[in-house]
C-alpha cells in the first residue's frame, strides 16, 4: 500500500508528492511549521490527507511546547492551530481536523490532565484520524462500487487516490473497490493542469495497482465523451456545500458540464468530513489562488512571455444540478441534496 503520510516519534513522514513520479522520497517534518510548509507547498495535498497532516502537525506542535504555564501553553497551542489553518483555504477537511484536535485539547484540559498527558492523547487522536480515514475510504468504495458497471471506463480529474488521503482514496477508492469486487474497470485520467496531479499521481497510482489507465490532456475529455468512450465520471471534492455544490480541482466544472451534455453520470466521492453544512452554497466557498509560476513554468522551463497577466485559481465549483450522486462512507446522496446530505451528516 502507498504510504502517503505516517506519524513517527521523529515527526511526520510524508512522500514528497512534488517529486512524483520520477522520485519517491520520504522526508520527515519535525515541527508544526515544517508540516504547515508541507501543506502549503503541496508536498502533501488532497483534502483528506491535508486534514490528517494538519492533525499530526497540531500534535507535533503541542509536543514541542516547552512551557508548563497554562496561559502560555494555551497561547502557543492557538498559534499552532492558526498557522496550520492558514495554509490552504478551500479544503474544509483542514479546518475540520484542526477543530477536532482543538476540542479534544479543551476537553482534556477540562478534565485536569497534565500537558504531557494531553500531548500523548493528541498524538493518539491524530494517528486515529489517519487510520479512520483509510476505513472511511473503504466503506465509501464499497458504497460507490455498486455504481460502476462491469466493463466500465471511468474518467477522473486530479488525484483523489491513496496519495490524496491516508490511503485507498475516495474517487480512486470507488474504482479500487469495483476492481476488488471482480469488475473490469478502465480509467481515463485527465492530466490536470497546472499541477499535473492526474499525469504525475493518478497515473502513477493506478499503474502501480495494474488498473488500466489512459492519460489524456484536460482538453481531450469532451472528445472521448462524445465518442462514447466514457461510461461515468468519478471525482473527489475539497468542500461540498449544504445544497450539493461541489468545490474540487480547477477543471472539474468543465468536466461536469461535458458529462451532462453527453448524458454521462457525474459522481462525487467524498467523506462526511468534506460536507460543510455551514456553507450554504458554492458561492460561499473560498477559492485558493496559487502562485503564477505553476502556470507559467513546468519543471523550471518557462512556457509564456514575461509581463502578461496570469490567473491560477486552484479550484472551481460544480453546481449541484450537474451531480448525479455524492458517494460517502455512510451511503449515497442524491438530489435534493439539501435533504440527503443533512440526513447523512446527522446520521452519526
Ligand atoms: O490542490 P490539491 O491537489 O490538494 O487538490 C486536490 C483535489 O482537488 C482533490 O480532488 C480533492 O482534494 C479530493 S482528494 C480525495
Amino acid at each position: 500500500m502507498i504510504k502517503t503520510l505516517e506519524w513517527t516519534d521523529e515527526g511526520v513522514v510524508m512522500i514528497d508528492q512534488r517529486l512524483l513520479p520520477s522520485e519517491e522520497v520520504y522526508p520527515v517534518f519535525k515541527t508544526y511549521e515544517e508540516v504547515a510548509y508541507a501543506i502549503k507547498e503541496m508536498v502533501v495535498r488532497g483534502a483528506p490527507a491535508i486534514g490528517v497532516a494538519a492533525a499530526m502537525g497540531v500534535a507535533l506542535g503541542a509536543r514541542n511546547i516547552t512551557t508548563n504555564d497554562a496561559a502560555q501553553f494555551d497561547q502557543q497551542f492557538q498559534l499552532i492551530c492558526d498557522v496550520l489553518a492558514g495554509t490552504r483555504p478551500t479544503a474544509v477537511n483542514l479546518f475540520w481536523a484542526i477543530e477536532r484536535m482543538k476540542s479534544l485539547y479543551e476537553k482534556l484540559k477540562g478534565e485536569g490532565l497534565s500537558f504531557a498527558e494531553i500531548c500523548l492523547r493528541l498524538i493518539d487522536e491524530a494517528r486515529q484520524m489517519h487510520d479512520e480515514d483509510v476505513s472511511i475510504n473503504k466503506a465509501m468504495g464499497a458504497n460507490g462500487a455498486a455504481l460502476i458497471n462491469d466493463g466500465a471506463t471511468v474518467l477522473t480529474h486530479c488525484n483523489a487516490g491513496a496519495l490524496a488521503t491516508a490511503g485507498y482514496g475516495t474517487a480512486l477508492g470507488v474504482i479500487r473497490a469495483a476492481v476488488e469486487a471482480g469488475k473490469k474497470v478502465a480509467v481515463f485520467a485527465d492530466e490536470t493542469r497546472p499541477f499535473l496531479q492526474g499525469a504525475r499521481l493518478t497515473a502513477w497510482e493506478l499503474h502501480k495497482d495494474s488498473i488500466p489507465v489512459t492519460l489524456i490532456t484536460d482538453n481531450m475529455a469532451g472528445h472521448f465523451m462524445k465518442a462514447g468512450k466514457i461510461d461515468c465520471v468519478v471525482v473527489g471534492a475539497d468542500r461540498i456545500a449544504a445544497n450539493g455544490d461541489v468545490a474540487n480541482k480547477i477543471g472539474t466544472y468543465s468536466v461536469a458540464v461535458l458529462a451532462k451534455e453527453n448524458n454521462i453520470p457525474f459522481y462525487v466521492a467524498a467523506p462526511i468530513s468534506t460536507i460543510d453544512l455551514k456553507t450554504k452554497t458554492g458561492e460561499d466557498i473560498p477559492i485558493e489562488e496559487r502562485p503564477q509560476t505553476e502556470v507559467t513554468h513546468v519543471k523550471g522551463a518557462q512556457l509564456s512571455p514575461d509581463g502578461i497577466t496570469i490567473a491560477n485559481p486552484a479550484f472551481d465549483v460544480t453546481p449541484y444540478r450537474y451531480v448525479a450522486a455524492i458517494i460517502t462512507e455512510r451511503g449515497v446522496a442524491r438530489a435534493p441534496f439539501e435533504e440527503s446530505l443533512a440526513k447523512l451528516v446527522n446520521a452519526a
